[in-house]
């Protein structure tokens, strides 16, 4: 049977403007044409793991707005539940402004309805976390809901992934309260450098790392999972893409090493189409990678 996977974060529709360089302060460029392309990396991790055929229930918030209804749309032409996903009549749905440069992206995230997904409203959802087999979270949303859910999990014997992304500091009671912690390099960074004790996480941790692949602990032994060489069009939304499939096989109960081993090649073959959940595989197109590279 597919495994039952929650996402409890942000939808968000990106605003994807190509451009040569970033510009500079004060500066005005030129950039090429802009794109609309659905996002959020709450919505993005969802989509990732639904492509390879997990059971997906999403739970967030959007706006009644036109951005809102295409978002909802997509979720569900994605095969996830958005029976929680509340509709807020008169305010905006969450919304990404992405500068796309050959060398990098750089994101500004309105939160719209995301920043309402308050405690309560992951209360009244309570019996789709303990009903899942994994629960999935980022940081676009307020800390409160992310905290919520993971007790909510953790009292229901619920795996817990969380995503530090973006980057804020964390409460020792929630990095306790989760099973799998998969930062990027700067974000574990950050992470280690905040925490007295730095080996009481360390083998939670699971660090994304680009095209240098991924690395994971095994009784305290660093395992580098090298990346893949592929032809970059858009790395927006290959954290998400890694999450999502990492979610999914953890949720199957792949060993860690296999979870991050797939999730690795996803989020590679994520990077070869433009938008953040254009190019994430299904599980046949992993497949095929995977047998090939
Ligand atoms: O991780 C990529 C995502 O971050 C984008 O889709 C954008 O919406 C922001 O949330
Ligand atoms: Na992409």
């Amino acid at each position: 049977a597919e495994p039952k996977i929650t996402v409890v974060g942000s939808i968000n529709m990106d605003l994807v403007i190509g451009t040569d360089r970033i510009p500079r302060q004060g500066e005005t460029i030129i950039g090429s044409g802009y794109s609309t392309f659905p996002g959020g990396k709450g919505a993005n991790q969802a989509v990732a793991a639904a492509r390879l055929g997990g059971y997906m229930t999403m739970i967030g918030a959007v706006g009644n707005d036109s951005f809102g209804k295409e978002l909802l749309r997509n979720l569900t032409l994605n095969r996830i539940n958005t029976d929680a996903v509340t509709v807020y009549e008169h305010e905006k749905s969450g919304m990404a402004f992405i500068m796309l440069s050959k060398r990098d992206n750089r994101i500004i995230v309105s939160p719209g309805t995301n920043h309402l997904v308050d405690k309560h409203l992951i209360k009244k959802h309570h019996e789709i976390i303990s009903a899942s087999d994994v629960l999935l979270l980022q940081l676009e949303i307020p800390l409160e809901a992310v905290m919520e859910a993971a007790t909510i999990a953790k009292q229901s014997g619920v795996k817990v992934i969380l995503n530090p992304a973006p980057y804020r500091s964390l409460p020792i009671e929630l990095l306790n309260q989760v099973d799998y912690l998969t930062p990027n390099d700067q974000e574990a960074e950050r992470l280690l450098s905040e925490i007295d004790d730095p080996s009481k996480i360390e083998d939670k941790l699971v660090v994304t790392k680009g095209k240098q692949g991924v690395n994971m602990f095994d009784h305290k032994k660093c395992i580098t999972i090298p990346g893949y060489d592929v032809e970059v069009e858009d790395t927006t939304g290959a954290g998400d893409t890694f999450n999502g499939a990492f979610a999914y096989w953890i949720a199957k109960g792949d060993s860690l090493e296999m979870a991050c081993h797939k999730a690795n090649a996803a989020a590679a073959l994520s990077v070869t189409k433009k938008g953040a959940q254009s190019g994430m595989p299904t599980m046949q197109q992993l497949d095929n990678f995977l047998a090939n590279n």
